[in-house]
């Protein structure tokens, strides 16, 4: 059965964020093209997780060598075993909120989401072959997408070779008419959707 990781970083809440209202039209038409999926959901907006200290970090290396099925590792398991991620973070200071960088760092884990082979050359271990990025920003950001960028390069690093970037832009722009964008950004939601691979 397909497992979709909806890592959910839309700080404002379903209420409020427009990021969440995109990802929402995403999501449902991920659920139109296949129905048997479970989405799993990483709400990031109660910043649960700790911040990876130096002494936490440690502690993560000297369990990983014993054993990864510890609640410390889930973050990192649920990114390897997913068939599709899809992270939705509103553009934040030209990247996401910190929220996300603290579930990205407990993903990073060796030998969970990557590892190095003998010849020392890194390797990812997860097993989507597709990562969707959903954004929505006040201004434009053509040419400053540093969140799709990095997301795009972890992606890499993981073994996720494809990444997509879903955005509404210029919703904050007073001459704007943000719900016009968000609809059409909901009607290339669609669109993306079904060209994944599947
Ligand atoms: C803390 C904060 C930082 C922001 N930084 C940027 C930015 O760097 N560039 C930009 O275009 N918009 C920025 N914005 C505007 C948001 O990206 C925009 O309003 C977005 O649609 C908010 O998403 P949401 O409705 O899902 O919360 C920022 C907004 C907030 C609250």
């Amino acid at each position: 059965m397909k497992q979709i990781l909806f890592v959910n970083a839309c700080m404002r809440g379903p209420e409020q964020s427009r990021t969440w209202r995109l990802s929402q039209a995403f999501l449902a038409a991920c659920r139109t093209r296949w129905p048997e999926a479970v989405v799993k959901e990483r709400d990031l907006t109660g910043c649960e997780l700790p911040v990876l200290t130096g002494a936490l970090a440690q502690e993560r290396d000297r369990k990983a060598e014993v054993d990864t099925a510890g609640p410390m590792f889930e973050p990192a398991r649920e990114m390897a075993q997913a068939d599709l991620v899809v992270i939705a973070a509103p553009d934040w200071d030209m990247t996401f909120p910190a929220a996300l960088k603290i579930y990205l760092e407990w993903t990073c884990t060796l030998g969970v989401t990557f590892h190095y082979t003998r010849e020392g050359v890194q390797e990812g271990l997860c097993r989507a072959e597709e990562l969707v990025y959903i954004t929505t920003a006040g201004g434009p950001l053509e040419g400053k997408n540093f969140g799709f960028d990095y997301i795009r390069g972890l992606g890499k690093m993981f073994g996720i070779p494809a990444a997509h970037c879903l955005s509404a832009e210029g919703l904050d722009v007073r001459e704007n008419d943000p719900e016009a964008i968000l609809r059409a950004a909901e009607d290339r939601a669609a669109v993306l959707a079904e060209k994944l691979k599947g």
